[in-house]
C-alpha cells in the first residue's frame, strides 16, 4: 500500500535528525522564497514620491526625542489602507513617505492614535499645551505629560553627528546640509533669523517660534517634527496619477 511506504519512509527520516533538519528548513522556506524572490525581479519596491526631502535638523532632533520618549509604544505612523483607517486619518501611508526612517516607527501598538499624518491639524499651541499637560486639552486623556521638553535646552552642538550618521544609513544629506546643521537647526525656530538657506535646501519647511519661548528647546523641535509630519508627499490618493510618481 502506497501510504504504508510513505509512513515508512516519514519514520525513517524522523529518525535521521540531520536529514529531516534540512527538510524542514526546505519545507518552511518555501514561503519566505514565494514572498522575497519576485523582489529581486522588480525594479524598485519602493515608489518615490514627488515631495519627499529628508528631515530638516529641527524635525529629525525632534524625532530623536520621540524615539527617545518611547512614543511608539503608543502610536504608530502608519495608516493602514483600510476605509475605516482612511476616513479617521487621510490617505494611506505609502513607503517613500518613511523612506527616511532610520528606525522606522511605524508600530502596531495603538493607545493614543495614529500621528502619520498629524501635521497641520493642530495648531502650534495645542501641541506645546498637549505635550506638557495633556489633559488639560482632552481631559479623558491618558497620555503621559511631557512638560520637561519645554524646560530642556536643545544644544545644536551634535546635531551635524546625526545628519551624518542618517545619511551612512542611506538618507541623501548633502556635505552642505552637514556643513550648515547647527545652524540650520536654529534658524527654523527662530522666525528673525535668514533662513533663505535652509527653505533652499529643505524646501516645504515651516519657520516658526514653535513651543513660543525665547530659548531653543527640545518642545520646538519635537512640535515642528509632529507639524511636517505627513506634510510632505504630494499625491492625490483618491485620483492616483502615475506623473506624480517619477
Ligand atoms: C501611554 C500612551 C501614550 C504615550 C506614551 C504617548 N501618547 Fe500621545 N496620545 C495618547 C492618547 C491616549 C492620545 C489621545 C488623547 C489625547 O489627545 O491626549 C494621544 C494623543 C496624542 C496626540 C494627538 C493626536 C491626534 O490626532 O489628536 C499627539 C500629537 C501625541 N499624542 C503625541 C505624542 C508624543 C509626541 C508622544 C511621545 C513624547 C506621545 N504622544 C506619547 C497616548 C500616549
Amino acid at each position: 500500500m502506497p501510504s504504508r511506504r510513505f509512513a515508512n519512509l516519514h519514520s525513517r527520516l524522523e529518525r535521521n535528525a540531520m536529514v529531516f533538519t534540512l527538510a524542514i528548513l526546505l519545507v518552511c522556506s518555501v514561503g519566505g522564497i514565494v514572498e522575497i524572490a519576485p523582489l529581486f525581479a522588480l525594479e524598485n519596491t519602493i515608489e518615490p514620491v514627488r515631495g519627499m526631502r529628508p528631515y530638516t535638523p529641527l524635525e529629525l532632533a525632534g524625532r530623536m526625542i520621540y524615539v527617545r520618549e518611547g512614543c511608539y509604544g503608543c502610536h504608530s505612523q502608519q495608516i493602514r489602507p483600510f476605509r475605516d483607517e482612511v476616513e479617521r486619518y487621510g490617505a494611506y501611508s505609502l513607503a517613500a513617505e518613511s523612506a527616511y526612517d532610520h528606525p522606522f516607527q511605524w508600530g502596531s501598538k495603538r493607545t493614543g492614535p495614529d500621528l502619520a499624518r498629524v501635521g497641520n491639524k493642530y495648531s502650534d499651541a495645542w501641541h506645546t499645551q498637549h505635550m506638557a499637560d495633556p489633559r488639560s486639552v482632552v481631559p479623558e486623556s491618558v497620555m503621559p505629560p511631557y512638560a520637561f521638553l519645554a524646560a530642556t535646552a536643545l544644544d545644536p552642538a551634535r546635531i551635524a553627528a546625526h545628519v551624518v550618521a542618517n545619511r551612512r544609513v542611506g538618507v541623501p544629506y548633502t556635505d552642505e546640509m552637514v556643513q550648515e546643521a547647527a545652524a540650520d537647526m536654529r534658524a527654523q525656530a527662530d522666525p528673525e533669523a535668514d533662513a533663505a538657506g535652509l527653505h533652499r535646501r529643505y524646501p516645504k519647511t515651516s519657520v516658526r517660534n514653535f513651543d513660543g519661548q525665547p530659548e531653543l528647546t527640545e518642545m520646538d523641535a519635537m512640535v515642528a517634527y509632529l507639524q511636517m509630519l505627513g506634510t510632505l508627499a504630494e499625491f492625490d490618493w483618491r485620483r492616483p496619477d502615475p506623473a506624480m510618481l517619477r
